[in-house]
């Protein structure tokens, strides 16, 4: 039984994964370059404990990418567990209760940079894996598959997937880096957005002026920014880039009624999140808007003087990052190029402006008609006594819509975070009651894939 396991080591488990949590492997940020190869040596180490054969760290132009297996059989189905052991900044880092670094487990919680997002859901397969070995009943192969740029756009892990199509091949890639709708109510992913991720620069005069002998006479590229951005959306938070929407896929009536039945709780929303009220595009649910809806968001802007202060200047430069969240069938590369070329539209003649790309990532949509979905969802049932709802995520994983693409495979998302885990934020969080359910059902998704898709062979 794996819960006999799970109850006779559930207090090393939470240690370990404290351990890694130490661990500060911020991947955006250079100085952390050692500290990201050590989360990836340990991971790697645990891996081979639990049972894994062919244990690699493979070097990328970046950041590794963990590798290991178990190969049972060559007769049996094979899962290709992808995540990540990155993590983002804990900016602003006196926001937190207690130290990101320093996990630290109150309420029934683990607190620390990375406990869900994603070293808490990758730690829930290393332990499923190694109750599965220890109990002798592994019923299929697993491959993992673990890297470290998750959070700078997976730029890397392309064209190692693509050099290794062989070594990675398998049946299904299993997830866990998304959320359920709530503890007691189970859900699948089965989708996520896309995005296009721009950075613009607008300059005005070429030096900062006093603001007294020039204003009023000259561009202010501050105010002409944001006046720029203002025009992204029209009144209905509508974008106004032309043949943005042009390839969304809209929702029929039937699934948009699915989607209202979904449990979903404005006044709680709100109350979360201090708001006094919601906002967004006319016509369309919150639950709409922020999964199956496209969205153009401001992340920063800065420009001029920001010290102590006052300074009377009209600034030379302006700049903002403005993200895309992309949905089926928008194209990450078409979109930021109608962005470009519209923006630049937008500058009048007294301002220059430049328009660049980080990163992006293609929209996934999955069935739910299909082998994968069909074991997860007798895995929740089993472990929460309830049938799981299939949901699409507001996030972005871009890679896979990439492994669809190049490996041909599709993914079951199998997330054990909530919303309110404060992922990307301080205080980031991670419930024990999801760290544990997910280390039981996970063996059991296992079970029933094994089963079913041998089935789905025999009647082939
Ligand atoms: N795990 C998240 C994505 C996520 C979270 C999807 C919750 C659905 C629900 C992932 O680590 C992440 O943060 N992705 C980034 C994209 C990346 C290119 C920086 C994102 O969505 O902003
Ligand atoms: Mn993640
Ligand atoms: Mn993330």
């Amino acid at each position: 039984m794996i819960e006999t396991y799970l109850n006779e080591h559930k207090e090393r488990f939470l240690a370990e994964l404290c351990d890694w949590l130490r661990i500060p492997s911020i991947s955006a940020d250079s100085n952390y370059k050692a500290e990201v190869l050590k989360a990836a040596e340990f991971l790697a180490q645990k891996l081979k404990d639990a049972g894994a054969d062919s244990v690699e760290i493979c070097p990328t132009a970046g950041h590794p990418i963990v590798y290991g297996e178990k190969i049972i059989s060559p007769d049996l189905p094979t899962v290709l567990v992808y995540g990540h052991y990155d993590v983002q900044p804990a900016d602003p880092i006196n926001l937190w209760t207690t130290p990101a670094f320093e996990p630290d487990v109150r309420d029934g919680k683990i607190y620390a940079r990375g406990a869900c997002d994603d070293k808490g859901q990758v730690y829930m397969h290393v332990k499923a894996f190694e109750a599965m070995m220890k109990q002798g009943s592994m019923p299929c192969n697993v491959k993992f598959m673990i890297e470290g740029e998750e959070e700078v756009g997976s730029g890397n892990l392309e064209p190692y997937v693509k050099n290794n199509i062989a070594k990675l091949s398998a049946d299904v890639i299993l997830i866990s880096d998304t959320g359920l709708i709530a503890n007691d109510i189970p859900s699948i992913g089965v989708g996520l957005r896309g995005l296009s991720y721009m950075e613009v620069e607008v300059t005005g005069p070429n030096r900062d002026l006093h603001s007294g002998i020039y204003g009023g006479g000259v561009a202010n590229p501050i105010n002409i920014l944001c006046e720029m951005i203002s025009k992204l959306k029209d009144s209905n938070e509508h974008i106004t880039i032309p043949h943005f929407y042009d390839k969304v896929v809209e929702l029929s009536a039937d699934e948009r009624e699915e989607m209202a039945n979904v449990p979903f709780s404005l006044d709680d929303y709100k109350a979360e999140l201090d708001l006094s009220d919601i906002h967004g595009e006319k016509g369309y649910t919150t639950l709409e808007r922020t999964s199956v809806r496209p969205t153009l968001d401001v992340n920063g802007i800065w420009g001029g003087y920001t010290g102590e202060g006052s300074k009377t200047i009209i600034p030379s430069k302006a700049y903002a990052k403005i993200s895309m969240r992309l949905v089926p069938n928008q194209d990450s590369k078409e979109i930021s190029d109608l962005f470009a070329d519209y923006f630049k539209k937008l500058a009048p003649p007294s301002v220059k402006v430049k328009v660049s790309y980080h990163h992006g990532g293609e929209p996934y949509l999955a069935s739910t008609d299909s082998v994968p979905y069909q074991a997860a969802k007798l895995a929740f049932k089993k472990t929460f006594g309830k049938k799981p709802i299939p949901t699409r995520g507001g996030g972005s994983i871009p890679i896979v819509a990439m492994f669809k693409q190049v490996l041909g495979l599709d993914s079951i998302l199998m997330g054990f975070g909530l919303d309110s885990d404060a992922i990307h934020s301080p205080d980031e969080h991670y419930g024990l009651f999801n760290f544990y359910k997910g280390i039981e059902t996970l063996p059991y998704f296992y079970q029933y894939y094994a089963e079913l898709a041998k089935v789905a062979v025999t009647e082939k």
